[in-house]
C-alpha cells in the first residue's frame, strides 16, 4: 500500500538496540558496574540528565499563553528569530555582515533544518555530498527525499581536514549536476568532536567561491554551544562569507537541543545566508511552506524560552556560567579518556570540544563491541570505528575505559 519511493525504507535504530542492551546490563549488574557510553545527551556525573537551572526556571514561569498558543507566525516567533540569529552570526551582524541577505525560519530541531534544506533544494536523483564520519541521519534524509549519498573523506593523513577529497568530489559531481548541497558538521562534529582551523575554513571558502555550479552548504551546528573558542576567532571565520558570490547558499542548521538541553522541546531553525535578493526570497518563499504543510509551526515555549534567556542579561549570564561548568565537565572527561589513550597507545581522532570521542578500529569492529558488552561497556558502532559518548558517561567511569578498550581491541 505504500507509495514507490516508502517501499523497502525500515529504520534501523542502531542506537536504541544497543542503549536497551545497555539498560539490561544495568538492571542485571547494577549502574556502578555498567558503561553505558551510547547516549548522545549530556549527563551530570549522577548519570542524570543535565538540566539547565536558568531553563527550568524560565520554562516554568512562562505566561500560558506563550506555552500552549500557536506560534505567532509559521514561520517561528520574531523576537526567537532575532536571537537566533545574533547567537550565530554573532551581536553586530546587521553591520558586520552588510551586503549579506539572511533569513531564518524556526524547525523542529536541527533535523527538521536539515530535511527541510534537503526537501527544497534537493532534485530526485541528485547526489548529496556528506562526510565519511557523520550522523547517520543524513543518509536517511537524503534516502527519502530520493538522492543519492556520496562521501568525503573527513580527515587527511595528519588529522586535518581532507581539503583535496573535499574538492575532489565537489568537482566530480560538478561535471553531472547543476546544483549540489554539502553537509559540514563543525564545530563539536558529531561522532569524533573534531573543528575546522581558521585556515582549513578559508581553503574550503576560497575554493567554494570560485565554483560555477550552485552550492548550498549546509552547516549542521548542532553542537555550537560548546565550541570554546573566542568570540574573536569565530568572528574571523564568519567574516569569510562577507564576498559571497550569488551562486553559493549558506545554511546553518541550527538547533537548541544540545545548547540548552531541551532535546525533547525540538526547537530549531535553519538560517539561510546568500548575496542575493532572490535566493533568500525564494527561500521565504517555498521554505515557509514546507513549514505549514509538514510541522505547521514550532513550539512556541521553546521559541519564548530561548528568546527571553537571551534578551534578559541576568538570565543570559547565568546561562553561560552553567553552560561553562558543563563545558569543564566535558573537556575534563575528554581529556581523562586522551591521557590514558595515549598512555596506552590507543589512537582516536583527534577531538576538540563536543560530546563525543571516537575510536578508530578496522575489521574487527564488531567483535571489539562483543567483547565489550562482554566487559559491561556499551559504545556505537560508526563505521569501523566505535563512539564514545563523554557526555552521559561519568568521570569516575573514564578511569581505566582506554586500557579496557585497548585490551578489547588486542585480542583479535
Ligand atoms: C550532528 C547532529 N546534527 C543534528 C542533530 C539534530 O538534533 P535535533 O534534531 O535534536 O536538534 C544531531 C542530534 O543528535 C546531531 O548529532
Amino acid at each position: 500500500m505504500l507509495a514507490k519511493k516508502y517501499t523497502g525504507k525500515k529504520l534501523v535504530d542502531n542506537i536504541f538496540t544497543i542503549s536497551r542492551k545497555a539498560k539490561e546490563a544495568i538492571a542485571n549488574y547494577g549502574k556502578a558496574n555498567v558503561v553505558n557510553a551510547t547516549i548522545g545527551s549530556l549527563y551530570n556525573e549522577d548519570e542524570k540528565l543535565a538540566v539547565y537551572s536558568v531553563v527550568e526556571e524560565v520554562y516554568r514561569t512562562l505566561p500560558p499563553e506563550d506555552l500552549y498558543a500557536y506560534s505567532t507566525n509559521v514561520i517561528g516567533e520574531d523576537d526567537y528569530l532575532a536571537e537566533v540569529e545574533k547567537t550565530l552570526l554573532g551581536n553586530d551582524y546587521k553591520e558586520s555582515m552588510k551586503g549579506l541577505y539572511i533569513s531564518s525560519i524556526a524547525t523542529p530541531g536541527g533535523t527538521g533544518a536539515i530535511s527541510n534544506t534537503i526537501k527544497n533544494y534537493l532534485n530526485a536523483g541528485e547526489k548529496v555530498l556528506l562526510p565519511n564520519w557523520m550522523w547517520g541521519t543524513y543518509k536517511n534524509i537524503v534516502l527519502e527525499n530520493e538522492g543519492v549519498v556520496e562521501t568525503y573523506e573527513l580527515f587527511n593523513s595528519n588529522g586535518g581536514f581532507n581539503l583535496e577529497d573535499f574538492k575532489n568530489k565537489i568537482n566530480e559531481i560538478s561535471k553531472t549536476q547543476e546544483s549540489l548541497i554539502v553537509i559540514i558538521n563543525e564545530p563539536s562534529h558529531n561522532p569524533t568532536g573534531c573543528r575546522m582551523t581558521y585556515e582549513e575554513w578559508k581553503d574550503v571558502y576560497t575554493f567554494i567561491k570560485g565554483l560555477k555550479i550552485n552550492l548550498i552548504l549546509i552547516r549542521d551546528v548542532a553542537y555550537f554551544e560548546y565550541d570554546d573558542r573566542t568570540e574573536e576567532e569565530k568572528n574571523k571565520i564568519r567574516a569569510l562569507i562577507l564576498d559571497l558570490p550569488a551562486n553559493i547558499l549558506i545554511m546553518y542548521a541550527f538547533s537548541l537541543s544540545k545548547s540548552l538541553s531541551i532535546y525533547g522541546m525540538r526547537v530549531g531553525a535553519q538560517i539561510a545566508v546568500s548575496s542575493s535578493e532572490k535566493v533568500i526570497q525564494e527561500f521565504k518563499d517555498a521554505l515557509s511552506f514546507s513549514c505549514r504543510v509538514t510541522w505547521s509551526n514550532v513550539s512556541k515555549g521553546g521559541m519564548k524560552l530561548f528568546a527571553k534567556i537571551m534578551t534578559t542579561p541576568e538570565l543570559k549570564e547565568r546561562f553561560l556560567k552553567e553552560k561553562n561548568e558543563y563545558m569543564k565537565l566535558l573537556m575534563n572527561r575528554a581529556n581523562l579518556l586522551m591521557t590514558e589513550a595515549d598512555h596506552v597507545t590507543l589512537k582516536y581522532f583527534p577531538y576538540k570540544s563536543g560530546f563525543f570521542v571516537t575510536i578508530p578500529i578496522g575489521p574487527n569492529v564488531d567483535k571489539v563491541i562483543d567483547d565489550l558488552q562482554s566487559k559491561n561497556i556499551f559504545v556505537i558502532k560508526f563505521n569501523d570505528g566505535i563512539r564514545i559518548g563523554i557526555c552521559s558517561v561519568p568521570t569516575y567511569k573514564i578511569v581505566g575505559l582506554a586500557k579496557r578498550i585497548k585490551d578489547s581491541i588486542d585480542k583479535f
